[in-house]
C-alpha cells in the first residue's frame, strides 16, 4: 500500500524515535503532521524535516487540547504516537505519584490521543502506538514500564478488535539512542549503552531509524492489526 500523498500525524514527532518516524514517512512521500509540548523542538524538527512537514504544539494529556488539534488537522490516513515518559526504580521506593504521573503520559496520553483521532481517521487507515520491551522484559527498577507497556500492548488487542476496519498495532523499541537519555550524564549513558550493546545479539543498541521504519511497515501492510513488533536486537533472548 503505497503511503504517497497520505497524511500522517506522529504524536511526538519532534525528537528520538517520533523524529526519525516523521523522516521516514516523509522519504515515503507521506504528508506528515508532528506534534508535542516544545515549541524550540517543533522548531527544530521542521528544519530537520523540511517546510513541507506541519507542526502544531499539544500536550496529549490534554483531551481539550486534543479535540482542538484533531479539529485543525481535519480528515488525514495513520497515527503515529511516540510521545511518552516513564518511571523507573525499585517498587518499594517509587513514589505511586510518580508511577501515576508515568501512566497519565505514557497510556492515558496514548489511550485518548487515539480516541481524539478516531472521529479524523480514515476507515483504510491506521493507528500505531509505541511500548517497549520492558513490557516482555523488565530489568530489575522497570515495573512501572512493565506494567505501562503491557497495558499498552493489550489496548491495541482491544482496540484492533473494536476500531475495525481502522487497524491498530505497537511498536516495541529495545534500547534506542535517543534525546531521552539526555539528562544521565555523558559517561554513565556510554557505559550504559556499551553494556547493553556487549549483551545482545545483535552487538549495538539501536539508532532512531532502526525503529521508525516498523511504524511505517504497520502502516503500509493492510494484513496487519493487532499486533506487537519487537524490536530490540534480541533483548528478549538474553
Ligand atoms: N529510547 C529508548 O530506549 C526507548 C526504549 C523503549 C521504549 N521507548 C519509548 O519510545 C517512545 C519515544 O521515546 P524516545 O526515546 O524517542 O523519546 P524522546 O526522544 O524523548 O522523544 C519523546 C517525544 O515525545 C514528546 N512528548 C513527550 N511528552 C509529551 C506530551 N505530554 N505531549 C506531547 N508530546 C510529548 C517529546 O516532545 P516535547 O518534549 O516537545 O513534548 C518528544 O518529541 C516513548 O514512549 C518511550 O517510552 C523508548
Amino acid at each position: 500500500m503505497s503511503l504517497k500523498g497520505k497524511r500522517v500525524v506522529v504524536v511526538g514527532g519532534t525528537s528520538g524515535i517520533g523524529l526519525a518516524t516523521a523522516k521516514a514517512f516523509a522519504e515515503e512521500s507521506a504528508q506528515v503532521i508532528i506534534a508535542s509540548r516544545s515549541a524550540s523542538k517543533l522548531a527544530d524538527a521542521k528544519r530537520t524535516l523540511g517546510d513541507q512537514v506541519e507542526g502544531y504544539e499539544l500536550d496529549f494529556r490534554d483531551e481539550g487540547k486534543l479535540t482542538e488539534f484533531f479539529t485543525k488537522v481535519g480528515n488525514f490516513d495513520h497515527l503515529v504516537i511516540t510521545a511518552g515518559d516513564g518511571a523507573m526504580g525499585p517498587f518499594s521506593e517509587l513514589p505511586v505519584n510518580a508511577v501515576k504521573e508515568a501512566f497519565d503520559s505514557k497510556f492515558w496520553g496514548q489511550y485518548v490521543t487515539a480516541k481524539a483521532a478516531v472521529p479524523y481517521l480514515n476507515k483504510a487507515g491506521s493507528i500505531t502506538l509505541t511500548s517497549g520491551v520492558y513490557g516482555i522484559r523488565p530489568p530489575k527498577g522497570a515495573s512501572t514500564l512493565a506494567s505501562i507497556n503491557s497495558a499498552i500492548e493489550g489496548l491495541v488487542r482491544g482496540l484492533a478488535v473494536d476500531l475495525a476496519p481502522i487497524r491498530v498495532n505497537v511498536v516495541s523499541p529495545g534500547i534506542v539512542d535517543t534525546p531521552i537519555y539526555a539528562g544521565m550524564p555523558d559517561a554513565q549513558r556510554d557505559a550504559m549503552f556499551d553494556g547493553i550493546a556487549g549483551q545482545l545479539p545483535v552487538g549495538r543498541i539501536a539508532q532512531p531509524v532502526d525503529i521508525g521504519q516498523s511504524y511505517v511497515y504497520l502502516a503500509k501492510n493492510g494484513f496487519t492489526t493487532g499486533t506487537s513488533v519487537l524490536v530490540d536486537g534480541g533483548a528478549h533472548l538474553v
